[in-house]
């Protein structure tokens, strides 16, 4: 079973606007880095997996395909505004069909490290099948 979790985020809207929160307590890690993502519609980001960092990867606006494998099973999920979508390591993850006004945060559990990455798939394969 491909383990990930979505969590809707709060939104408190009214007539000046909207603002929406997440904090340490809603996580099932502590946050050690942010970074945020405006992808081109047509492109695709992602496509590798990590060995330890942990992520939430919360939809700010518009909308977008995850699509998941774990070197067995694969899954493909449609995200949108205010859903946060949990990922533990070792998951190769791909992001594509991004709507024009998407915008993607990232909280991560450990500070950049590009030793962390796998960015070769079949080397993901041989690591996780
Ligand atoms: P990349 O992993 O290709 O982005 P995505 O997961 O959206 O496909 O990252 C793009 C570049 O940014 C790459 O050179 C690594 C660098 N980077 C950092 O320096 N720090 C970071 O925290 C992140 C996420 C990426």
């Amino acid at each position: 079973m491909l383990k990930y979790g979505i969590i809707d985020i709060e939104n408190i809207a009214d007539e000046r606007g909207e603002l929406s929160f997440i904090q340490n307590s809603n996580l099932p890690f502590e946050i050690k880095r942010v970074f945020w993502i405006k992808p081109k519609k047509d492109k695709e980001r992602g496509n590798h997996a990590n060995y330890k960092c942990k992520q939430c990867i919360i939809c700010i606006n518009g909308k977008y395909k995850m699509s998941l494998d774990d070197g067995k099973d694969k899954k493909e999920i449609i995200l949108s505004k205010n859903q946060g979508l949990i990922l533990g390591p070792s998951l190769w993850r791909t992001m594509s069909d991004f709507s024009d006004d998407c915008i993607l945060l990232v909280l991560a559990s450990e500070e950049y490290d590009e030793k962390d990455y796998i960015r070769n798939y079949k080397k993901f394969k041989e690591a996780y099948r």
